[in-house]
């Protein structure tokens, strides 16, 4: 069973990565193989990103367990059994990118991308399996443990469409 832990910038992947991790669970940072594996190919300098060979990062992964998780904004797009997209109150995500000093423009595109489901779209459009975690409330530990019981099956109100941002955008207008 190989899981992707997506969601956008700031959600949460990887505080609950290192909760997963000190569970004794296996999770590769799709992140870090990528630079290892050389597959940063370019730098998106508007968004202050790496661009990186997703299919090539595709074909590089190796999963050295029978339950692992793949982490990062574009793991959904990687061979994977199931997808857990973490969500966070635009408004609450916002706070959480602003504190990591992103500019406004870094900041406003990844709140209005989390606002209108990108992730979770892609992650459907691709995948049969596919759930979602609200972080807004919850702690890293928390959201560790609502991902193992997903994974025991206990998927009741994660459903894709369970998140629902949508209060927020329409007060926008
Ligand atoms: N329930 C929660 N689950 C995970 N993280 C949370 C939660 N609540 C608050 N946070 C906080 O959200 C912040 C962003 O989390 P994190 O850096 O793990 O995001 P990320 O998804 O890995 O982002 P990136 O894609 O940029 O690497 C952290 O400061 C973390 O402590
Ligand atoms: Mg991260």
């Amino acid at each position: 069973m190989h899981v992707a832990l997506t969601g956008t910038p700031g959600t949460g992947k990887s505080s609950v990565g290192v909760a997963l991790e000190r569970r004794g669970y296996v999770v590769i940072d799709l992140d870090e193989l990528a630079r290892r594996e050389g597959l940063i190919v370019g730098r998106d300098e508007a968004r202050q990103t790496d661009e990186i060979d997703v299919d090539a990062l595709r074909r590089a992964v190796r999963v050295p367990a029978k339950i692992a998780f793949l982490k990062g904004h574009y793991s959904h797009l990687m061979d994977v059994n199931l997808a857990i997209v973490l969500r966070c109150r635009p408004s609450v995500l916002r706070s959480r990118l602003e504190e990591r000093g992103w500019p406004e423009a870094k900041v406003r595109e990844n709140v209005e991308a989390e606002a209108i489901d990108v992730i979770l779209q892609e992650a459907t459009s691709r995948l049969p399996f596919v759930f979602e975690i609200d972080t807004s409330n919850t702690t890293a530990a928390q959201t560790a443990e609502r991902v193992l019981a997903i994974l025991q099956g206990k998927r009741e109100g994660h459903e894709p469409g369970s998140v629902d941002w949508s209060d927020e955008v329409l007060s926008w207008y």
